[in-house]
């Protein structure tokens, strides 16, 4: 077996911030030692408490850096990162100016290989180690996308899209072939190494109940696999379910009476949600994907989070970037908006908070939790190596000091996620190996 070691300042959660102290949720070792074995977590403790037990391996040093879990994007379209800021519209009618047309270009193999390459270097090079991400319609995207992230050893969720009215003909399946796609991804990719497989029709608006209804089925014959969506968020876009959908009760009836409210279903953006449909997401353990960029430059409008994290009807929420509707593949980037959304709304996300939602949370909002998300030993090995000094004015407003309190360790956080983006991201480390940035 191989043992590494990094010595550093580490932060991360083990219980959520929402609903426990901070006290209690976050765990800082301001110099600690993180210890691997076969790229898992083998032990973190103080480099004082441990250095005894392995004087006979190298240890990596990060001086003046703060060591994090990797960053969990749970709502991402990879075909979408060549659009990003497309101007002037808002949901319905930029899917229909700029998005249905870009993705067309995803049914060329070698084209979709190429972007997801760029499109997987870039997520690492933000600090980003896990996704949950939007391919297109066409299985040769979802092949594409997972023979990428495999290269990378990443743990990746994804799947084709299922869509079969209101888009381009050369963007829509059909509710039979969508099922016989799908199963055939399934049963190539799901579990295959660190890759799992998200049924993923677009939006209501995008398939017909018989489609709905046949993703249920897949949910039903492969009980593992994810169900991940768009939900509530355009005002315009909710009026047309209901138009469509006329003996639902309200959005997400039209998605539970299909049978895709679940314990593995992430529904992206819930802007517009009701209360009693926050509850039902509570009640089914299912998780909404917050994309505060995306809300903000699509003009969809502001998430409540409070609801959504309330201790009577908690609901699992991630923070998603949503490239292209997003503005960044950054979760630092998202974190900050996120922290101005609650702002705008006379809410207050806090440091910890906020960066719970980019690396635990997320990980509880996938079901990952036992795999990735923290430094509890056994876990998988995707870190990030954080620089609070990382630009000039970074330097100028963080000292060179280490933080000894939490207090202090806030304020130093914060910065991060308000001025940080990928030039604060020193390295980025999967499964214990360095794979962007400085060794
Ligand atoms: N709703 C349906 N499709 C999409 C998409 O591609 N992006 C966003 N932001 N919302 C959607
Ligand atoms: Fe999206």
């Amino acid at each position: 077996s191989s043992l590494k070691a990094f010595r550093s300042s580490f932060l991360d959660f083990i219980a959520d911030p929402f609903y426990v102290s901070e006290l209690e949720s976050v765990r800082y070792i301001p110099d600690g030692l993180l210890v691997l074995e076969d790229g898992k977590i083998k032990e973190i403790g103080t480099y004082d408490s441990l250095q005894h037990k392995y004087k006979e391996i190298s240890i990596t040093a990060y001086p003046g850096m703060l060591i994090m879990p990797g960053f969990i994007d749970t709502h991402v379209h990879f075909p979408q990162l060549e659009m990003i800021a497309s101007y002037g519209e808002q949901l319905l009618t930029w899917l229909n100016k700029y998005t249905f047309p870009t993705e067309g270009k995803f049914k060329d193999k070698t084209y979709a290989q190429k972007v997801a390459a760029i499109f997987l270097d870039e997520l690492l090079k933000n600090g980003t180690t896990t996704a949950l991400v939007f391919a297109t319609v066409h299985p040769e995207s979802v092949d594409a996308f997972f023979e990428e992230a495999n290269r990378r050893h990443l743990r990746t969720i994804a799947g084709k899209v299922m869509m079969d009215r209101n888009a381009p003909d050369f963007l829509t399946d059909t509710a039979e072939t969508s099922y016989q796609e799908t199963k055939a991804l399934i049963q190539k990719w799901h579990k295959k190494d660190r890759l799992l497989y998200a049924v993923t029709p677009r939006f209501a608006i995008t398939s017909t109940n018989e489609q709905l209804q046949i993703a249920g089925r897949l949910l039903q014959e492969f009980p593992d696999v994810y169900l991940h969506t768009h939900i509530s968020e355009n005002v315009d876009e909710v009026a047309f379910v209901k138009q469509l959908f006329p003996e639902s009760q309200g959005y997400l009836d039209v998605y539970d009476r299909a049978g895709l409210v679940g314990d593995r279903s992430v529904f992206a953006h819930g802007v517009h949600l009701t209360d009693a449909e926050f509850h039902r997401l509570s009640q089914a353990n299912a998780a909404i994907a917050f994309c505060p960029t995306s809300n903000l430059f699509l003009g969809s409008g502001l998430f409540r989070i409070e609801t959504a994290k309330s201790k009577d009807y908690p609901v699992k929420v991630g923070l998603g970037t949503d490239v292209g509707g997003g503005t960044s593949v950054s979760l630092l980037q998202t974190a900050n908006e996120a922290y101005k959304i609650a702002q705008l709304r006379q809410q207050k996300l806090s440091p910890f908070q906020t960066l719970f939602l980019a690396t635990l949370g997320g990980a509880k909002a996938l079901n990952l939790e036992a795999k990735i998300g923290n430094f509890n030993p056994g876990k998988e090995a995707d870190f990030v190596v954080l620089d609070p000094r990382a630009t000039p004015l970074m330097a100028f407003r963080n000292s060179d000091a280490t933080p000894t309190s939490l207090e202090e360790l806030a304020e130093r956080i914060f910065t991060l996620v308000i001025m940080g983006d990928d030039r604060a991201i020193h390295a980025t480390y999967i499964m214990g190996g360095l794979v962007m940035g400085n060794g």
